[in-house]
């Protein structure tokens, strides 16, 4: 093809489509075209300024700085923007009775201790409501699966993530449940808080330049994974809290909604832990699809973005 030259606002996006229409991969090739078109009508829509353009830049490059271990500021800009929760919401269209997933986040780690039922998660949080999680792990015809295991995460009743507190080295909060011959599982933790999203960088800024605040609803997370099933990513949200119509990452689903009901005499499973009251438990049952290998692909992803981290 001949150079081309005199380009104009119109015939460069043909020139730089044309550019990629040979990719050999057909997905990257889609990806790409698509990427280009949008990106091109994006800029000449808002006729975006030099400056806007060098100031994106910035923004681009400190987020990128400042992704560690402890800090995935790139999630945060995709989740922000809602774009995590559109590539989960065309990722699973249709309802069939498997639980519905949400995104990932960034405070995911590699690591977590593999504990017995009852484990406690939050045996250094001296603050929370002493809270037990139990429920099932079942298939779409609600059998039980035993040996499923559960991957949880979740922040102190601080509202920080270990990793964001100074004053923790290790891990805390976390651990992995495997459930029984009856799919059961139970976490001892403390209540779920809302917490605000980190907003000490790129994506805090661009909250309070738009005028919006960066609260999540309260929220345990799981990946809950058994052979044979497609894992799922989600949370359980606590249906009182203030923020589940404004979560500041657009992650709420109804049916994640769960009860944080709260005991103020004793029981025997809590008495059991050692547990007095005022404590709170929540009942929550996971239902998994069979396998496909899209799925896996997905934990295989997450994993090395775990491990990515990881290694920073
Ligand atoms: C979280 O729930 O841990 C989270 C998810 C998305 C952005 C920030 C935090
Ligand atoms: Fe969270």
């Amino acid at each position: 093809m001949p150079a081309q030259r005199n380009k104009t606002e119109d015939d460069i996006t043909s020139e730089v489509l044309q550019r990629f229409a040979e990719t050999p991969d057909p997905r990257l090739r889609q990806i790409m075209l698509g990427l280009v078109k949008h990106l091109h009508a994006f800029v000449k829509e808002v006729e975006l300024t030099e400056a806007e353009w060098f100031q994106a830049i910035e923004i681009l490059t400190e987020a990128g700085r400042m992704c560690s271990d402890k800090r995935q500021e790139l999630i945060l800009f995709s989740d922000t923007l809602g774009v995590s929760m559109v590539v989960d919401l065309i990722s699973h269209r249709k309802p069939d009775g498997a639980t519905e997933s949400t995104v990932f986040g960034p405070f995911h780690r590699l690591g977590a201790p593999e504990l017995p039922a009852g484990g406690n998660i939050a045996h250094l949080d001296k603050t929370g409501t002493p809270t037990l999680v139990s429920g099932r792990v079942l298939d779409l015809d609600g059998k039980p699966i035993e040996g499923a295991l559960l991957d949880v995460w979740q922040a102190q009743s601080s509202g920080l993530y270990d990793s964001q507190d100074a004053n923790l080295d290790g891990l805390h909060m976390r651990g992995k449940f495997r459930t029984d011959a009856g799919g059961r599982f139970l976490v001892r933790t403390v209540r779920p808080v809302n917490y605000p999203i980190p907003s000490d960088g790129p994506v805090g800024r661009m909250l309070r330049a738009t005028g919006r605040h960066p609260w999540r609803p309260a929220h345990i997370h799981f990946v809950v994974s058994a052979d044979g099933y497609e894992p799922v990513t989600t949370h359980i949200f606590d249906r009182t809290d203030e923020y589940l119509g404004s979560d500041a990452v657009f992650a709420v689903k109804d049916s994640l909604i769960c009860d944080f009901v709260r005991h103020e005499s004793p029981t025997s499973e809590a008495a059991g832990f050692g547990i007095s009251p005022p404590f709170l438990t929540a009942d929550f049952d996971f239902h998994l699809k069979p396998a496909t290998g899209r799925r896996a692909s997905v934990l295989d992803a997450q994993q090395r973005l775990a491990a990515l981290g990881a290694a920073g």
